[in-house]
């Protein structure tokens, strides 16, 4: 990573800290390695993205539905889909200082070299020994009796033993999907990159059933993948900074018959954000296997019986959030501005009295701020001058300020100021509402 790119980091590392989207993990006991929280802003940060999945992936199509399945399930779970068996990571460790690494990250391997060399030291690794990810849970009330089983390594598992159950309580015909949304945990040899690699994180699943037939299946596949990068697009991400790049064989995951991954171009290299993969009847027919009840799909038409295949879609909430920062970070005139798109951004728009010390200003902004807030999420901010509350703004996406000055007593209109033109431009307090639909829809 080059200077300018690693300080890129480090600036956003500390704008989430400083302006409370994201925290280190139990700070105050000296944190946990890959864990992180999430302040006010970054909440609603990581809310808004969740919502905008939600209604492109489900609420506004008729072919999807949404499960939200326990984090905790039979440890026969996690035999059945593989995990206990496949779910690995090549494991090295250096024969100095016992560090572990992941041998296939090679850059990770190499930044560790030099910090030998400059010791004049020479690394020796172990050989590479498969490190499984999943994350143990002890449970029940009697010490040395507790069964083992595991927090979810992916989501996908609650939505695959669901999948009789949701047949049954629904009229949905194939092709249809599933999706979910919610943590998952890995025990990672190396976390790192800030929310990039944690141990654990949100994911945003969909499980799309199709017929098991290789060329509607393929379709399925193409649709899907445009589809989840479009969405990143129509979010705001900048298009040269997004690509697409095919699993080899050697590196498909257990499950998968094919892989692409939508990537993002970070200041540390292109980097996974999201995979789209062809699962074919992996699931249902391991689930099958390994629970002994029938998971086949019945088409009343047709007469036809089969285990259909599965088109996935897999994205990391963390992930995507940290690249949306990323992208919305810019430096220009001496302001630090985050070009969020409105839907993502934590406030659509800021209500200010012009001066804090005249209580009709005050009170006229506070209702126009009360009005707002029954419809957008809304700032106040009435400390220093116009200025630092504008930059104090631009620093965490809020689209629009809104500002309450003595004309505003006299023409009820108010001076609303947008992010990233600095335009300012005056509007009717009775026109607010449409003038933020209008323009956050
Ligand atoms: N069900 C398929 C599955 O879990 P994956 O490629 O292992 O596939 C999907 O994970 C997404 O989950 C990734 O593209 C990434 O966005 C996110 N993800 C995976 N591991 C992560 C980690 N350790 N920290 C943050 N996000 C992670």
């Amino acid at each position: 990573m080059s200077k300018t790119e690693n300080n890129l980091m480090e600036k956003i590392v500390s704008l989430c800290k400083r302006r409370g989207f994201v925290y280190p993990g139990s700070e105050i006991y000296g944190g946990l390695r890959g864990t992180w929280d999430y302040g006010p802003l970054g909440s609603e940060l990581k809310f808004n993205i969740k919502q905008e999945w939600w209604k492109t992936v489900v609420k506004d199509r008729e072919d999807v539905v949404g499960v939200s399945a326990s984090i905790i399930m039979n440890p026969k779970v996690w035999e059945a889909s593989g995990h206990t068996a496949s779910f690995t990571d090549p494991l090295v460790e250096c024969k100095i200082c016992h560090q572990r690494f992941r041998a296939d990250q090679e850059d990770v391997i190499k930044e560790h070299e030099k910090e030998h060399s400059k010791r004049k030291e020479k690394v020796a690794w172990t050989e590479a020994k498969k490190f499984n990810l999943l994350v143990e849970v002890k449970l029940g009330v009697v010490e040395g009796e507790k069964n083992t089983t595991y927090l979810r390594g992916e989501i996908t598992p609650g939505v695959h033993v669901n999948f009789k159950n949701i047949l049954n309580s629904s009229h949905l015909k194939i092709p249809f999907g599933v999706a979910q949304i919610g943590k998952a945990f890995r025990n990672e040899i190396t976390p790192g990159n800030f929310t990039y690699r944690s141990i654990e994180f949100e994911q945003m699943e969909l499980q799309y059933y199709v017929r098991p037939d290789k060329k509607e299946s393929m379709k399925q596949y193409d649709y899907w993948k445009e589809l989840r990068m479009d969405w990143y697009k129509n979010l705001g991400i900048k298009k040269s900074n997004l690509r697409f790049r095919e699993h080899a064989k050697d590196e498909l995951a257990h499950y998968a018959q094919a892989a692409w991954d939508i990537e993002y171009n970070t200041p540390f290299g292109w980097k996974e954000c999201e995979g789209i993969h062809h699962r074919g009847d992996w699931d249902l027919s391991r689930h099958q296997k390994y629970s002994g009840e029938d998971m086949s799909y019945f088409d009343a038409e047709t007469k036809e019986k089969f285990i259909p295949w599965v088109i996935e879609t897999s994205g990391g909430v963390d992930r995507a959030m940290l690249f949306f920062l990323i992208d919305a970070y810019h430096e220009e005139d001496e302001r630090v501005v985050l070009k969020l798109h409105p839907k993502l951004a934590p406030y659509k728009a800021a209500v200010f009295p012009l001066l804090a010390n005249k209580p009709k200003l005050v009170e006229k902004a506070r209702k126009i701020y009360q009005e707002l807030k029954k419809d957008f999420e809304i700032a106040w901010d009435d400390r220093g001058n116009i200025g630092k509350r504008y930059f104090s703004q631009d620093e965490i996406g809020t689209p629009f300020c809104i500002t309450v000055d003595f004309e505003t007593l006299e023409d009820n209109a108010v001076t609303v100021r947008n992010r990233d033109t600095t335009k300012q431009e005056r509007v009717k307090i009775d026109d607010l509402i449409r003038y933020f639909s209008d323009k956050l829809s």
